[in-house]
């Protein structure tokens, strides 16, 4: 059967589509896959799952687009279509969150007050770029002693597969879209399985703003099969891929055969170091939520806790009695402050690693369980004096668990900060001005951030060192990440 959309409930918009976005026209696919509300259980809609064939239709569309229309559009126009496309997510914000909270599960105020402000702030970000990405005059030293005169152009790669992640998938696919647009690429856009709503949607206001047929992609489907689709073809340039270590390390092993250029944003297990002179109640509170906030299904979720020993009985009471007042509830009731998390597989990886923990010794301060309700809840857990080598200090865990763990001095701190596989983002909790940045230059991260947590921002470069992946998004590195450099010689 061809279906492209079966029982849409109430909640979704009118104009939502469930199939695929292919060179500007929206068509099914031979199959669907079911796409649930996490606080239910509940099917929502199914979804139509591209096979090879739709991915290479959407490439050739894509590498159309790149060498006619998009191609032959001035930068000033890219960006007063991503500026009309910001104008236009605005106007919609509050359908996007509300896609978010029904398809992930986290509560409205979340993608309310951060996931579609930043996403709208990326979009404005770029559309400012996309006039302005220009090369140098360099001096050179002549050709066969005649003067040369020498520049470098930056040019957009081509087409640019995105795939993405289930967790916050508006705004990541903002950062991916954003900048390869703005250089003047084409894409296909793979959203998650878990999560492909809004991104669907966005696709009605890309088609809307008028950016032309082809310029942008969409197809929703198994990562194994959609995905793994896009990273093999040979007419895709780039892959910027946000998800997990095992799926980006296949993605650079088979981009490799191709030559693919890679972006890949594969999470983390940050620190967050609060040392003896620390506000502990900022400490506190920003902990939390780097613990709680979206269940903690975020790359930078801040959940190893290291606390100088002055300090540690305090924090971990402390940190204890934030998980307990935590409210898991329904994502549109406005008392919840954590929702399910995003299916049952995460629930039950998440609660295996809390009985991991438990098994290894860590005592437990608060949660340690399900929620006792439908859906896909874990309740908020803290372990305190957790070993830095033990699995839960090791492993990204992607839901709402953090390890405490005392230290006695700077250089321990710094040790055991960085003692770890990944290096996406740390925060250090202090006053003293000159340990914040000495600290902040020790630590192995790609972001740092002093007295707050994922203080993130569209100017900013944005990824990881070591398994946290390869390559920065955002800023300036994100046009740098989505264009070629070429130079050009004149000889006099
Ligand atoms: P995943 O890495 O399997 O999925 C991420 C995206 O990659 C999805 O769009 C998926 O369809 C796609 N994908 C999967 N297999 C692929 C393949 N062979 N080729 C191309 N694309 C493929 O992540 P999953 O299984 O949803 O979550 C597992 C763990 O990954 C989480 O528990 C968490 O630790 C980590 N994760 C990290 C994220 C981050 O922000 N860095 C986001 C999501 C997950
Ligand atoms: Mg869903």
């Amino acid at each position: 059967m061809r279906a492209e959309t079966t029982t849409v409930p109430a909640r979704l918009p009118e104009s939502l589509r469930t199939g695929l976005f292919i060179d500007g026209k929206w068509q099914s696919a031979t199959s669907t896959f079911d796409d649930h509300d996490p606080s239910s259980g509940q099917l929502l809609t199914r979804v139509g799952a591209a096979d090879a064939t739709d991915v290479d239709r959407a490439v050739r569309a894509a590498r159309t687009a790149f060498n006619d229309s998009w191609g032959s559009v001035s930068g000033a126009e890219r960006g007063a279509l991503l500026y009309r496309l910001a104008d236009l997510i605005e106007r919609d914000a509050a359908i996007l969150a509300e896609l978010e909270s029904l398809d992930i599960g986290k509560p409205i105020g979340q993608p309310t007050a951060l996931d579609l402000p930043n996403t709208i702030a990326t979009f404005r970000h770029f559309a400012g770029w996309a006039d302005k990405i220009h090369g140098d005059s360099i001096p050179t030293a002549g050709y066969m002693g005649r003067p040369t005169h020498s520049y470098t152009i930056r040019e957009p790669i081509g087409v640019v597969a995105a795939i993405i992640p289930w967790n916050t998938p508006l705004m990541i696919a903002g950062w991916k879209l954003a900048p390869a647009l703005a250089a003047g690429n084409t894409l296909v856009v793979k959203p998650a399985e878990d999560a492909p709503l809004s991104i669907l949607y966005l696709g009605r206001l890309i088609e809307e703003a008028g950016f032309p047929p082809g310029v942008v992609n969409i197809v929703p489907g198994l990562g194994d099969v959609a995905g793994a689709a896009l990273v093999r073809h040979r007419d895709v340039d780039k892959v910027s891929f946000t998800g997990s270590p095992r799926v980006g390390q296949d993605i650079q092993r088979t981009a490799a055969e191709t030559f693919k250029r890679v972006t890949l944003e594969l999470g983390g297990k940050s620190p967050q170091i609060v040392l003896a002179d620390a506000d502990v109640d900022a400490a506190v509170q920003g902990i939390a939520m780097g613990l709680f906030f979206n269940q903690g299904e975020v790359c930078a979720a801040g959940t190893r806790i290291l606390v100088h020993r002055s300090l540690y009985d305090r924090v971990v009471a402390a940190l204890g009695e934030a998980a307990r007042s935590q409210i898991p509830g329904a994502p549109f009731d406005l008392a919840t402050t954590i929702g399910p998390l995003v299916n049952r597989r995460q629930q039950e990886t998440v609660l295996a690693y809390i009985e991991k923990g438990k098994a290894e010794g860590a005592r437990l301060v608060a949660g340690g369980g399900r929620v006792n309700r439908a859906g896909f809840f874990v309740e908020p857990t803290v372990f305190a004096d957790v070993s830095n080598d033990s699995t839960i200090a090791r492993e990204e865990i992607f839901g709402p668990v953090g390890a405490v763990m005392p230290f006695d001095d700077v250089d321990e701190a710094i040790r055991m900060a960085n003692d770890t596989e990944y290096g996406l983002a740390a925060t250090i909790w202090t006053r003293d001005v000159t340990l914040a940045h000495t600290l902040a230059r020790k630590v192995r991260a790609g972001a740092v951030w002093v007295n707050g947590w994922a203080a993130i921002d569209p100017a900013l470069p944005w990824g990881g060192m070591k398994t946290s992946g390869i390559g920065r998004e955002l800023g300036w590195s994100g046009i740098l990440a989505n264009t070629e450099e070429k130079s050009v010689t004149v000889v006099l």
